[in-house]
Order: C-alpha cells, then sequence, then structure tokens
C-alpha cells in the first residue's frame, strides 16, 4: 500500500473512498480531488502511475472480483478513519457486446460479480467497520434503464446495482445514495466499442450511435468530465437517495 502524507499547505476539503483508479473516469476523479486537497482513499487492481501526480492516493491493490477479500482489504485501507465524505462506487467492466442467448453463464457471473456485488461487499463493509459514510454515488450507465440489443451482462449488472443502492438507501437513511449515469466518456470502454465492425455495429444499433458519437462534444474524455461529475455529487443530493440520474439530462 502507497501512502504519502499530503502537503501542509493545502486544505484537506473532504475525505472520498474511490474504485478504480488506474484509468478511465475513475483516474480523472482521483486526479482532480487529490488536485483540489481532498485525502483520497483508492482500492483496485493497480495504483495511479507514479509520474501522474505529486499527491498519493491512499491506495490498496485488490481485485474486486474477489468478494471474500474485499472486508479485509478496506478494513486495511481504512484503518482510523471514522468519516468518509464520498464513495465513489466506480469500477466496472463491460464484457463482451453480443445478445443474451449467446452469452454463457460464467461471463454473465464475472460481470455481475464486479459490477454489482464487489459493491455490495464495500458497502456491508462500511457498516461493519463502523465508518461513517455520508454519500455514496454509484457510477451507473444509461444500460441500467435502457435494455440495448447486446448489453446483456453490462446491463443486467448496471441495473441489478442500480436496485442494490436503491435498496440501501431504504435501510442506511443517514447516508445518500444516487447511481450517477456520466453519458459517453471516451475511456477504455470505447476503444472496445468503436473497435467493433460493421457487422456489430449492424447488428445493434446503439454501438454504430456510440461510433458516431466518438471525437464530438457528445463524448467527451474523462480529464473534461471530471469536474463536471465532482460538481453533479453535490447537486444530486437535492434528489431522493436512491435515485437514478444521468448527467445529460441535469
Ligand atoms: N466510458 C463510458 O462511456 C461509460 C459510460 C457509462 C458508465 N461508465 C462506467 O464508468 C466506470 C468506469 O469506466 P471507464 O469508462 O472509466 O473504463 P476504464 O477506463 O476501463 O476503467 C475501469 C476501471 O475499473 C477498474 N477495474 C476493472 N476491473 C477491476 C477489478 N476486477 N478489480 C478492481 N478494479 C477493476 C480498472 O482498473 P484495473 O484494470 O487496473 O483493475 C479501471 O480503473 C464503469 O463503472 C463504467 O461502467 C462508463
Amino acid at each position: 500500500m502507497a501512502s504519502l502524507p499530503l502537503l501542509c499547505s493545502q486544505a484537506v476539503t473532504e475525505t472520498i473512498l474511490i474504485t478504480g483508479i488506474s484509468s478511465g473516469i475513475g483516474k480523472a476523479l482521483c486526479l482532480e480531488y487529490l488536485r483540489r486537497g481532498a485525502r483520497v482513499y483508492a482500492i483496485g487492481r493497480s495504483d495511479l502511475e507514479p509520474a501522474d501526480v505529486p499527491e498519493r492516493p491512499n491506495f490498496i491493490a485488490q481485485d474486486l472480483s474477489q468478494l471474500e477479500a474485499i472486508p479485509a482489504a478496506l478494513d486495511k485501507l481504512l484503518c482510523g478513519v471514522p468519516t468518509l465524505d464520498r464513495v465513489i462506487l466506480n469500477a466496472g467492466v463491460l464484457g463482451p457486446i453480443r445478445d443474451l442467448r449467446d452469452t454463457p453463464m460464467h461471463q454473465l457471473r464475472a460481470v455481475m460479480d464486479l459490477n454489482t456485488w464487489a459493491n455490495k461487499a464495500i458497502v456491508d463493509s462500511l457498516v461493519s467497520l463502523g465508518v461513517e459514510f455520508k454519500q455514496v454515488i454509484g457510477i451507473s450507465s444509461g444500460a441500467a434503464v435502457s435494455g440495448n440489443r447486446g448489453w446483456n451482462s453490462y446491463s443486467l449488472s448496471k441495473a441489478a446495482f442500480l436496485m442494490l443502492l436503491r435498496l440501501y438507501a431504504a435501510e442506511l437513511p443517514a447516508t445518500h445514495f444516487c447511481s450517477l449515469a456520466p453519458g459517453l466518456v471516451d475511456t477504455a470502454m470505447q476503444d472496445y466499442l468503436c473497435g467493433l465492425d460493421r457487422e456489430h455495429a449492424i447488428r445493434f444499433p446503439s454501438v454504430a450511435r456510440i461510433q458516431g458519437a466518438r471525437g464530438t462534444i457528445n463524448m467527451p474524455g474523462p480529464d473534461e468530465l471530471a469536474p463536471r461529475l465532482i460538481a453533479a455529487f453535490d447537486t444530486v443530493r437535492d434528489q431522493p437517495s436512491g435515485a437514478f440520474i444521468d448527467i445529460r439530462k441535469m
């Protein structure tokens, strides 16, 4: 676990826990929070590259698909942390775009483990550790509610994740929960989608729409999106706990 103290001259504005900081949205959020002087705790398979930023997050390496290992990893990471202002459940995988009937059970289970059940393990661990956590933001997706052809395990896992947070909202009234869809963001996930061939684009029309959005204002990069997301994390608190919110409609 790499951990260096923040510079004394920087005011620590808040304490956050975030999952999946090695690339894409999670990396951009982590860097932006560090720049703002937040105290960042992060868990995922890999840390930021050393050159990314002078300050470091408090990081613990953990494959979040290994559900049984999550409580001990969080115990180690958060030792002595009484309160988290925000928990950002970001780590996720897409899985192959293909019809549901062609998708084997083991693939559905693998995507569900990371995109849904790892998040249950995290919330439950925070409760058992006695850490106060004021807000939980699940990085959701339009796929949680759209049911587009081909999005099989991803759609199922994001729909279940949405309901997971809604159920916790009913159970844990002192914490504000929301599922926030960030819109299309130009990350590694888009490398896969935009690399799919013409046959896929014809069979799965949502893929063609995404391919057409790359390089336009409809698909910002994660660094551009991060400040907007951070602003949205405050705004969503006006909505009922457990709500699904699409940043494109805010
Ligand atoms: N990009 C979009 O257009 C878009 C749209 C809607 C929602 N989202 C959501 O945004 C979130 C971030 O995705 P992204 O677009 O930023 O993609 P990304 O660049 O692929 O980032 C995914 C992150 O999850 C981590 N991760 C993957 N498998 C993991 C595992 N088994 N254990 C721990 N960490 C793991 C990755 O780190 P390692 O590989 O180092 O483990 C990486 O940091 C996801 O939940 C995704 O569903 C993205």
